[in-house]
């Protein structure tokens, strides 16, 4: 429809300035709006294009450039991925505070710990939860009210709080001995390589390998087994479930312990 009424315009070009009647007969023929300024639009770059082309290259360039924002903004989302607004983000989250924490620091010991994590990690996690990639009942429902922008804005809020920290001693050093070496025999990798000294996380370029460091110990635990048993199976290539595939409850009980206290 569009179409033919540009083309049809084309072809009277002439007639159009000529007669302004046809003009008129056209754009009343035009119902919609946005159908109805594209017309005026080709119209009066015909009349300039008459009298001076470099004003039409001038009006073109005004329209690249007026329409031009509309398709960067949607990039932007993809390549801001972890740079939300964390002012806004204190407002967004009142009611994850509820449960987390106000400064991410929950009390319960199977809700997580956010402050200070990473927050990439933050913003991915939400993202498997609102697409169900990592089920649960709660943060699923959680997630799917919230928009991208909303998820980076509560993440960066949670990302900019003091690092979480853990409790203090453990009994035994098998945890930390797991954690900084790994186990050969079986084939598992160290902890460290990834999650960093004391799970402090590596580097600020590595938000892919969150702190677990001074995390809950009933919270890692719980990760940790449904790690290995594939109930949450969201890491990169289940990196996370093929690494903690061979370590028994005891050896993952001990890592857990250690990490909490750190
Ligand atoms: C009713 C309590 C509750 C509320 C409210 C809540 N959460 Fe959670 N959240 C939890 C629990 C419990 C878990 C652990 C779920 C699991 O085992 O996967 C969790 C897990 C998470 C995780 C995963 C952390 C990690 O280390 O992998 C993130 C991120 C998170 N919540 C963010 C939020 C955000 C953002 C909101 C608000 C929109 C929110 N939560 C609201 C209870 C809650
Ligand atoms: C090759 C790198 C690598 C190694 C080695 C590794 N991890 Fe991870 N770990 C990851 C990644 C990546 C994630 C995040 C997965 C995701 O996006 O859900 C993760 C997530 C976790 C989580 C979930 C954190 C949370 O907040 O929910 C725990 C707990 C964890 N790892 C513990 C360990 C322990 C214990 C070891 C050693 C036995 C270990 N990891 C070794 C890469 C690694």
């Amino acid at each position: 429809m569009s179409l033919r009424f540009c083309q049809l315009l084309l072809v009277l070009r002439r007639d159009v300035y000529e007669q302004n009647s046809i003009y008129a007969y056209a754009l009343v023929k035009i119902n919609s709006f946005a159908l109805h300024a594209t017309v005026k639009a080709i119209l009066w770059a015909e009349m300039i294009f008459l009298h001076k082309n470099f004003l039409v290259l001038f009006g073109l360039a005004i329209l690249m450039v007026t329409t031009m924002p509309v398709s960067r903004g949607d990039e932007s989302i993809k390549q801001d991925d972890g740079k939300g607004n964390p002012v806004a983000g204190k407002e967004k989250s009142k009611l994850c505070q509820g449960c987390h924490g106000e400064d991410g620091n929950s009390i319960s010991e199977a809700t997580p710990k956010l402050s200070g994590q990473y927050e990439k990690y933050i913003l991915k996690q939400l993202r498997d939860y609102k697409a169900g990639i990592r089920p649960h009942e709660i943060m699923n429902a959680m997630a799917i009210e919230l928009s991208e922008e909303d998820m980076a804005d509560v993440s960066s809020y949670f990302s900019i709080q003091v690092k979480m920290k853990g409790s203090g001693s453990v009994d035994t050093d098998e945890g930390e001995k797991l954690y900084l070496k790994g186990d050969r025999s079986q084939m598992v990798m160290a902890c460290v390589s990834c999650h960093g000294v004391k799970g402090k996380g590596l580097t600020p370029d590595t938000p892919m390998y969150p702190v677990i460091g001074g995390q809950h110990k009933d919270y890692l635990l719980k990760q940790l087994i449904d790690y290995r048993e594939n109930e949450r199976a969201n890491s990169q290539n289940s990196i996370m479930s093929r690494i903690v595939r061979p370590l028994s409850d005891g050896d993952l009980e001990a890592l857990a312990s250690y990490l909490a206290a750190q």
